[in-house]
């Protein structure tokens, strides 16, 4: 991986769930020095595990130079969110959750040095709503990774109604830096990718609810009948049932289209907890694979 010369001295990540600990991951093995902040203690050794996990894989894939402690030395973990007062760019990759969502911008705002950009991870949520909680909207945009982050070579740049030129172009210097292919987005709910992809999941739950097909049928359908590398239901389960049933509802609320309402499965599956890989049930049960 090619060395790193960025406009960005130092960054902060909010939230060290899947997303913000590989956000933080792909930051730090390109040379960026990166606050991650998350108020749970377990939840900030977790994903110091999991990078472990996934450094060590890319290393031995040869995808990785750098050992696994000179990477993770880039990178501080804090319960602290004040540990981030001094970054330049901070991206929020919290809950896909508004209302916490305005919490964390308003107190990144208030925190952080005028000049510094704030970005959200969001999936979906508008980013002109994010900024309007803030006195810096033309610093304000979203940076939507996808999951998992070391992996997949897209990031979704959203501009709000007021970001300026200047953001968006230095936030895509960085992105182009740590080698992330982009592609930009209006802000409208679910922007590009999962305004499209969110649909196709939720209709291949509709034809599971239905009694259509089994789960391995529906999955093996797309999987070999149109090459995508993962069936939908797999792949729900993968991003997680409560993320798809926040951004299907942001789009059902954004567009007011019936085309987009929730599977009721799916909200079944998600009030009695079965939230897919990482609580280890969803369509499919996980509690006997380990894996990255
Ligand atoms: N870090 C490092 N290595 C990882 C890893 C990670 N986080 N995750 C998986 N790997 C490794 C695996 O351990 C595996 O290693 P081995 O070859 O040594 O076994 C290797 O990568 C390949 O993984 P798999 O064998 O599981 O097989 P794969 O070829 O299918 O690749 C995949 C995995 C890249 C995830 C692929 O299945 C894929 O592209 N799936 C679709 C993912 C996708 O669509 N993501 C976007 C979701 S939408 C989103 O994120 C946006 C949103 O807002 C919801």
């Amino acid at each position: 991986m090619s060395e790193t010369h960025t406009i960005f001295k130092s960054i902060g990540v909010v939230g060290a769930g899947q997303m913000g600990s590989g956000i933080a991951q792909v930051l730090a093995t390109y040379g960026l020095s990166v606050v991650v902040h998350d108020l749970n203690e377990t939840v900030l050794s977790k994903a110091q595990a999991s990078m472990e996990k996934s450094i060590s894989k890319l290393i031995e894939k040869g995808k990785i130079r750098e050992t696994t402690s000179v990477i993770l030395g880039r990178i501080k973990f804090s319960s602290s969110l004040e540990d981030l007062a001094k970054v330049e760019l901070a991206i929020e990759a919290a809950s896909e959750n508004k209302e916490i969502k305005k919490i964390i911008f308003r107190k990144l705002d208030a925190l952080l040095a005028p000049t510094a950009v704030l970005a959200s991870n969001t999936s979906s949520i508008s980013i002109t709503e994010l900024a309007a909680a803030t006195k810096r909207p033309k610093l304000v945009l979203g940076v939507h990774f996808m999951n998992p982050v070391p992996l997949m070579k897209l990031v979704e740049v959203v501009r709000g109604q007021l970001t300026d030129d200047s953001t968006v172009n230095r936030v895509a210097t960085l992105l182009a830096l740590i080698e992330k292919q982009t592609i930009f987005s209006k802000d409208y709910a679910g922007f590009i990718v999962n305004r499209i992809l969110m649909p196709m999941l939720n209709e291949a739950m509709f034809t599971l609810y239905e009694g259509v097909g089994t789960a391995e049928d529906i999955d093996k359908g797309m999987k070999l009948g149109t090459n995508h590398p993962m069936g939908p239901l797999e792949l729900a389960d993968f991003i997680g049932l409560d993320t798809c049933l926040s951004i299907l509802e942001v789009l059902y609320d954004g567009f007011k289209d019936p085309k987009y309402r929730p599977c009721p499965l799916l909200k079944n599956y998600v009030m009695s907890g079965l939230l897919g890989k990482k609580t280890g049930r969803g369509f499919y049960d996980y509690s006997q694979k380990a894996g990255v």
